[in-house]
C-alpha cells in the first residue's frame, strides 16, 4: 500500500475505536512488595520508555523488589502517560512540572499502599527515552530530593559531559546497557560514558566511582530485555538469552548496585558481581578504544569535538597507497607536526579538526639528501555523526579524510622506478586494511565469534571520482556507506592525480573507513536481521 493510504488507514482505525484507544491508555500504579518486619521502606518510581506500555516492566521490577527483599521493602511507583511519552510532559528541564507533578501523585499512591519512607528513601529508574526525562527532572529540580537520592538508568543515560555528564553529576547513579542494544544505547554510544568512568575510576578509585557513576553493560541481554513482552524498533530482537535470564541478570546487577551505593550493605556476592560486569563492560569496549585512536591520536572522544595531533589511519594510508617494499617504505618519514602559522594556501598540520582548515591545507614532501629520506606531511580529518541534543548513536568517525601523496609522487622525489601512474594502492585497500584493522583488534572476542556466525558482513566497492576531480567537491562528497540486503557496501571517493596534472599534481585523496565503525557494525548493527537465538 503507498504510504499515504497506509497512515489515513491507520488514523481512520484510531478514530473509529475510541474506546478501545482510550483502554491502551496507561495510568500510574503501585507495586507493593512483599512486607518484611523491621526494614526499611524505599521507593522505586520508575519511568517507561517510549511507546511502551508500563506494565510491561512488571516483571523486571518485581524481580528487582524479590532481589532487594531481604535488605528493604521497595515499593514501585510506575508512571503511565496517555501518550506513552513521558517526554510530552517533560519536554526540557526547565518545562517538566507536568511530569513532577505526575512523580508526586505517584508517590501519595505509594503512601497510601504502604510507602512509609521519607523523600530520602525514593530512587528514580528509567529505561530508554524515560531516562531522558529522569535525567530532566534531576536538572530541573536540584532542590527536589527524590531525584538526589539515586539513579538508574535502563538503556539510557546521563548528559555527554558538562554539569550533568557522568563526572559531576549531581546525585549517584547506575547506567545500565545492554550488550545487544541496536538503538541509542549501544555499546559503541556507551564508551563516551565508560571513558569517562574509567577517567573517574583513576581519579578517585573504582569503588567509588561505581557508587557515584557506575557504567554497566550486561552480556547477551538487548534493549527489549528491560521491557519483556515489548519489541523496541531498532533492536537486535530477540536477544541471545531468554527472558528469566535476562531478567535474572537485570534485577541481579539493579539490586548489586543498590546495595552496594545506596543501602550500603552489599553482600560479597554483589561486590562479586559489580566486578564482573565492569570487567565484562571494559573488555567488550577494549577494541572499540583501541580502533578510535586509528581515527585521531590521542586519545578522547574526539566526537565531542576535543583535540588531536594525528590520525594514524593516514599515516597507514598512505604508506597502503605507496605499495612500497620494506626498504623503500623505510625512506618514508610521516610528519606528526602542526604548521598552522605562516599560510594562505600550504597550511599543514597533522590532523585538522575543522573542515575549512582540511580544505585548505596541503601535503607536503621535502627530500632530506644526505639521509635518504622524503618526509612526508599528510593531513588528516574526521568527521562524525550528527549528534543534535544527545541524539546521534554512533561515537565513531562517519570517515576519516587523509590528504596523501600519490606513490608516484613520493617514488619520483626518491629517485624510484613506479610502475602505477598515481599509486599502487586504493583507498578501498585502506578500507580492507581497517576491517583488518578491527578483526584483529576483536581477536578471540565473542562480538567476533557471534558476527563470524550471524553478521551481516562488509563488501568493498571501488572508488569513485570526486566530481571534477577537484578539491572542494571531494572535501563535500563522503564515504559511502550503505546497508544491502547481502552485505554493508562501502565505497571511498578519491582524487588522484598524475605528476603532470593542472590541478594538485601527484596527490592522493581518500575517504576512509574508520576501524571503530566496523567495530560498531560488528557489535550491533550487523546482527539485527540475524536470529540469534531458537525460541
Ligand atoms: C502490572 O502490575 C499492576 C499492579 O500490580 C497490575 O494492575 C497489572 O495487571 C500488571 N500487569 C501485568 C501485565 O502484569
Ligand atoms: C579543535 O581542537 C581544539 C583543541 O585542539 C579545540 O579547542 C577546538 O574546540 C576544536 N574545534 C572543533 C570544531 O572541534
Ligand atoms: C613534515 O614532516 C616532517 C617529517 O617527515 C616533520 O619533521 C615536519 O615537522 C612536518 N611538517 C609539518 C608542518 O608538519
Ligand atoms: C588470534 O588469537 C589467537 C589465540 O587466541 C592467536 O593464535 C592468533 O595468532 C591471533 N591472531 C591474530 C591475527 O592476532
Amino acid at each position: 500500500m503507498p504510504h499515504f493510504f497506509r497512515t489515513l488507514a491507520v488514523l481512520l482505525l484510531a478514530s473509529a475505536a475510541p474506546m478501545v484507544a482510550a483502554d491502551d491508555k496507561d495510568t500510574n500504579f503501585i507495586i507493593s512488595p512483599q512486607v518484611r518486619e523491621g526494614n526499611p521502606s524505599k521507593l522505586m518510581v520508575f519511568i517507561p520508555g517510549g511507546n511502551v506500555p508500563n506494565e510491561d516492566y512488571n516483571k523486571t521490577v518485581i524481580a528487582v523488589q524479590e532481589e532487594v527483599d531481604d535488605t528493604v521493602n521497595m515499593y514501585v511507583a510506575m508512571l503511565g502517560f496517555s501518550s506513552r511519552k513521558c517526554i510530552k510532559v517533560c519536554p526540557t528541564s526547565g518545562a517538566c512540572f507536568l511530569l513532577h507533578n505526575q512523580v508526586k501523585d505517584a508517590v501519595e499512591m505509594a503512601r497510601e499502599a504502604g510507602f512509609d519512607g521519607s523523600d530520602e528513601d525514593i530512587v528514580i529508574a528509567s529505561h530508554s527515552l524515560g531516562g531522558t526525562c529522569a535525567n530532566y527532572l534531576v536538572q530541573g529540580y536540584p532542590e527536589e530530593q527524590m531525584y538526589q537520592n539515586g539513579a538508574i538508568f535502563y538503556g539510557s543515560y546521563v548528559d555527554e559531559q558538562g554539569q550533568f555528564g557522568l563526572e559531576n553529576y549531581p546525585a549517584p547513579f547506575a547506567m545500565i546497557g545492554a550488550e545487544l542494544d541496536g538503538g541509542l544505547a549501544r555499546p559503541g554510544k556507551m564508551a563516551n560514558w565508560l571513558f569517562d568512568f574509567n577517567k573517574v575510576s583513576a581519579d578517585i578509585g573504582i569503588s567509588k566511582a561505581v557508587e557515584k557513576s557506575a557504567v554497566l553493560i550486561l552480556p547477551s541481554i538487548d534493549h527489549s530485555n528491560f521491557c519483556p513482552g515489548f519489541q523496541v524498533p531498532g533492536d537486535i530482537f530477540p536477544s541471545e538469552v531468554d527472558e528469566e535470564t535476562a531478567t535474572k541478570e537485570i534485577s541481579q546487577t539493579t539490586a548489586a548496585w543498590l546495595r552496594f551505593s545506596l543501602f550500603k550493605n552489599p553482600s560479597k556476592k554483589d561486590i562479586n558481581l559489580l566486578k564482573k560486569m565492569i570487567a565484562f563492560t571494559n573488555d567488550l569496549l577494549a577494541p572499540y578504544f583501541e580502533a578510535l585512536n586509528y581515527e585521531v591520536m590521542n586519545p578522547a572522544m574526539h566526537y565531542l569535538g576535543e583535540g588531536g595531533s594525528y590520525s594514524p589511519l593516514c599515516e597507514d594510508a598512505q604508506m597502503i597507497l605507496a605499495g612500497f617494499d620494506e626498504d623503500d617504505s623505510s625512506r618514508v618519514r610521516i610528519g606528526r607536526d602542526c604548521d598552522l602559522e605562516g599560510f594562505e594556501d600550504s597550511r599543514s598540520c597533522a590532523y585538522l579538526n575543522i573542515t575549512d582548515d582540511f580544505e585548505h591545507s596541503r601535503s607536503q614532501y621535502e627530500l632530506i639528501e644526505e639521509e635518504g629520506v622524503l618526509n612526508v606531511n599528510v593531513s588528516g580529518h574526521a568527521n562524525y555523526y550528527r549528534d543534535f541534543l544527545n541524539t546521534g548513536s554512533f561515537t565513531c568517525a562517519s570517515e576519516v579524510g587523509c590528504k596523501m601523496l600519490s606513490g608516484k609522487r613520493i617514488a619520483s622525489e626518491l629517485g624510484m622506478e613506479y610502475d602505477a601512474p598515481t599509486s599502487r594502492g586504493t583507498c578501498k585497500d585502506v578500507n580492507a586494511h581497517s576491517i583488518q584493522v578491527a578483526l584483529d583488534l576483536l581477536n578471540g572476542s565473542r562480538s567476533l565469534v557471534r558476527y563470524s556466525k550471524y553478521g551481516k558482513k562488509i563488501c568493498l566497492g571501488d572508488d569513485f571520482d570526486a566530481i571534477l576531480s577537484a578539491g572542494p567537491a571531494w572535501i563535500k562528497e563522503s564515504l559511502e556507506i550503505k546497508e544491502l540486503d547481502e552485505c554493508l557496501s562501502v565505497k571511498s571517493v578519491k582524487i588522484d592525480t598524475e605528476l603532470d596534472s593542472r590541478l594538485f599534481p601527484g596527490v592522493h585523496y581518500c575517504k576512509l573507513l574508520s576501524p571503530a565503525r566496523v567495530i560498531d557494525w560488528i557489535m550491533t548493527d550487523s546482527l539485527k536481521e540475524a536470529v540469534l537465538r531458537r525460541e
